[in-house]
């Protein structure tokens, strides 16, 4: 047993488990939902080349300070800027952290249940049980959208409350090729059916036209929610990390790996919607763009699943929602963890009481979400698109102006020697100082004068 527990807080098993852990609470329905909704609603290919942007020049040195600031200090957000501040005045961007992960549970939990509702609606429309696969399948409002909210967030307070062993580690070492493999296999059979090519162009031909600043600020706040950014998530999972592992090189990992498996994602789901489309199938809006509801994903699919046809149409989709539900867990106990660790070092409460305490308050705003699923688009905009890049740049502020990026890098050397010399110790600082806080301000600030206009 490794990793997340208290007290003596662990450390994770290997260099890998890091990594893992790290790409697993990263890859998740941001990636498979999240994106390709992104895409869909943002007309097409654009979006993906700012995305890309915000990912390298924003979110990668985002990442690095991130994990910095947890393995110097070793606590949870609000302990961790404390630490580094005894004015007190930074523990404010750790409770925002805190809040922020909260509220993005509360709606995550809502879209992860469905996973096991599709998987359910699948084997029974297998069985030819067509009154049972409707049940699970239609997703309405209400009970049963909470059914499934409470089910997952049983999976995600049970994890939680055993802390993190290595039993994640391991299964994310098997789960993850499998999920690539599984969105492989189900591109490769789209790509041969007709219409696909039309999408692949939607998806690869980006017109530079389109490029706003709604867009961009869509973007920005995907590509922080995807790299589970600026809530001090990686402030958290740093904080059990060992002293001689190179941070720079595990953030790079992470990164390259998430932005992977979300490109591969959309290039399944946007061709998938012109499949569809030739069969005869409306996917575009009455304002003539895609449709990009919360359900694209869940609409879609299933309905290429059908075509499928047989045996193979019931492996893949089964396999499909089933990765899908996983990837979700392996993020949303990272957006628990947050909030747990918190109130463990702060308020000295014991891990499985905290952890039941917390549950409960997120379930209470997630049932909430469950009964009216036209709040997940105000939550995502609240805490995600703004809360998560303001979590992000506070925290570069907080750096590079406060504790000072000469001491991270000096951090950052324990397991990278050199690195304060290098020339990447030297551009990571001056993106933390100037480039990230600066360019996610301009973001907000045009934001803010468009919508005032
Ligand atoms: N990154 C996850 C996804 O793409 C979601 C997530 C997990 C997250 N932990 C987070 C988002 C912390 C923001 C902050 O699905």
């Amino acid at each position: 047993m490794a990793t997340i527990d208290t007290p003596g807080r662990g450390t994770w098993n290997s260099k890998l488990g890091f990594i893992l852990a790290a790409a697993g609470s990263a890859v998740g329905l941001g990636n498979i939902w999240g994106f390709p909704t992104q895409v869909a609603d943002n007309g097409g290919a654009a979006f993906i080349l700012v995305y890309l942007v915000c990912c390298i020049l924003v979110g990668l040195p985002v990442m690095i300070a991130e994990i910095t600031i947890g393995r110097k200090t070793g606590k949870n957000p609000v302990g961790a800027f404390k630490a580094l501040d005894s004015s007190g005045f930074g523990a404010i961007i750790g409770y925002w952290g805190v809040i922020c992960g909260m509220m993005i549970l509360a709606f995550y939990l809502v879209i992860s249940g469905w996973t096991i509702a599709y998987v359910f609606e699948e084997i029974l429309k297998y069985t030819g049980n067509m009154t049972g696969a409707a049940w699970f399948g239609d997703l309405a409002n209400g009970p049963k959208n909470a059914i499934f909210t409470i089910i997952f967030m049983l999976f995600t307070v049970g994890i939680i409350n055993g802390g993190v062993s290595n039993g994640i580690e391991r299964a994310t070492k098997i789960l993850m090729p499998f999920l690539l493999f599984i969105l492989i296999v189900m591109i490769g059979y789209v790509f041969t059916l007709e219409g696909s090519a039309d999408g692949v162009r939607e998806y690869l031909m980006p017109d530079f036209s389109l490029i706003d600043i709604d867009l961009t600020l869509s973007a920005m706040g995907q590509a922080f929610f995807s790299l589970s950014l600026g809530m001090g998530a990686l402030i958290t999972y740093g904080s059990y990390l060992k002293k001689n592992q190179n941070i720079m090189e595990s953030a790079a990992y992470v990164t390259v790996f998430d932005i992977f498996i979300a490109f591969i994602a959309g290039m399944l789901v946007i061709p998938a919607m012109y499949v569809a489309l030739s069969q005869g199938i409306a996917i575009f809006g009455e304002d003539g763009d895609l449709i990009s509801s919360v359900s694209l994903v869940f609409t879609v699919l299933p309905q290429l699943f059908e075509n499928m046809g047989g045996f193979l149409g019931l492996f893949v989709s089964v396999s499909f929602f089933l990765l899908l539900g996983l990837a979700a867990l392996t993020s949303s106990i990272s957006l628990l963890e947050v909030p747990v660790s918190y109130v463990i070092d702060e308020h000295k409460i014991p891990r499985k009481k905290a952890s039941l305490i917390v549950g409960g308050i997120v379930l209470f705003f997630a049932l909430i979400i469950s009964f009216d699923i036209g709040l997940i688009d105000v939550f995502v905009n609240i805490f995600n698109e703004i809360g998560l890049p303001l979590g992000g740049m506070m925290t570069c502020i907080f750096l590079g102006w406060v504790w000072k990026s000469s001491n991270a890098l000096l951090e950052i050397d324990n397991g990278f020697p050199g690195a304060s010399e290098s020339n990447f110790g030297k551009v990571w600082a001056f993106f933390i100082q100037y480039i990230c806080p600066v360019l996610i301000g301009i973001v907000f600030v045009t934001t803010v004068l468009n919508i005032i206009r």
